[in-house]
């Protein structure tokens, strides 16, 4: 089995192109034998500790999911209930985990905390998401990707919204690596670091990926394989930028007539949870507020037939499951 045992996954920076692959493969064979009824209990006994700065509904499913699959025994430590930065460092909260578990997830703020913990822990961390990277997610879009194309090389994606948050950052990183075209389609000020996108100008020229950095949505959509995008607010920023937000971001909306643009290959993407309706609490104060029906992306697009979010929302828990599998 391909592994990467006793190692963290905290960024895709961190990982070679081979690794990343072997992950997906991992993930793929899990994904066949969970279908077939093939039962992979490979960690029984061993026990894992996730811990949610934040809310989730994918992340922590597919934890525990595939945590049960393996074998293994979750704890999960919700937004509040536990002593963690307000009472006690990182530092320490992870020299206590590490010693009664054998893995650790987080998601939370910001990335030095993820990269504290796995400095002191003693045993795997997982990266279930912080303010710059969300890394399980983008190697469930690849599997999507490689289900519905066949192959990651080459294809264009292209993410249109804030770009130099969590998901733009590590869909560039990730596209980088592994030789895919990439088009962050945004306002300048909303475009990756440059530090950043100097990082995965220099992998790319390794991997023969082109990335593209664009503000128009008309010219970045062309020949898309995959349109993107994510909540214009993500989890943690304060509700006053929405004005703001709305005002810099709705030219950026996935529409049927960008996707019709894109061509008849190109299928929408989307981490989700995405505001496509009315059908939530913040969707709601937002038509009230601003009267938009919809944000990042319209409900016709959302619920088309070239919309693969549900199964990228499914293959988040068999990649969770091949990161943990390979780490521990
Ligand atoms: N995509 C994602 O991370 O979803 P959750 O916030 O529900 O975990
Ligand atoms: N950018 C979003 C991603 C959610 C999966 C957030 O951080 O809230």
């Amino acid at each position: 089995m391909f592994h990467l045992k006793d190692h963290c996954f905290l960024k895709l920076l961190d990982l070679s192109t081979e690794e990343i692959q072997g992950l997906l493969s991992l993930a793929a064979e899990l994904k066949a034998q969970k279908k077939n009824g093939v039962s992979h209990r490979l960690f029984e006994g061993k026990n894992i500790v996730l811990i949610f700065e934040k809310t989730s509904t994918r992340t922590r499913c597919a934890f525990e999911v595939a945590a049960h699959d393996l074998g293994m025994g979750v704890t999960y430590l919700d937004p509040s209930g536990s002593q963690i930065g307000k009472k006690e460092s990182i530092a320490d909260t992870a020299r206590v985990l590490g010693r009664m578990f054998d893995g650790i997830e987080y998601r939370g703020y910001g990335q030095e905390i993820v990269e504290t913990l796995a400095k002191y822990a003693g045993v795997p961390v997982w990266n279930g998401l912080t303010n710059e990277f969300h890394p399980t997610q983008i190697l469930a879009d690849f599997l999507t990707i490689q289900e519905h194309f066949g192959s990651l090389k080459g294809k264009k994606l292209v993410y249109l919204g804030d770009a130099r948050y969590n998901m733009g950052n590590s869909l560039m990183v990730g596209c980088a690596k592994m030789g895919m075209r990439f088009t962050a389609c945004a306002p300048e000020k909303y475009q990756p670091s440059p530090q950043l996108q100097k990082q995965c100008l220099a992998i790319a020229q390794e991997t023969g990926a082109e990335l593209q950095f664009l503000t128009d949505p008309r010219e970045a959509a062309r020949d898309a394989d995959v349109l993107y995008t994510d909540v214009w607010v993500s989890m943690g920023e304060p509700d006053s930028i929405w004005a703001e937000r709305i005002q810099d971001l709705s030219p950026y909306r996935i529409t049927r007539s960008l996707m019709e643009l894109a061509g008849s290959q190109c299928r929408f993407m989307h981490c989700l949870p995405a505001f496509h309706d009315l059908n939530t609490t913040i969707g709601k104060q937002i038509h009230e507020k601003f009267g938009l029906d919809c944000m990042e992306v319209t409900d016709d697009v959302f619920e088309c037939s070239r919309s693969i979010v549900f199964d990228e929302a499914e293959n988040r828990m068999h990649t969770i499951k091949a990161v943990m599998a390979a780490t521990l």
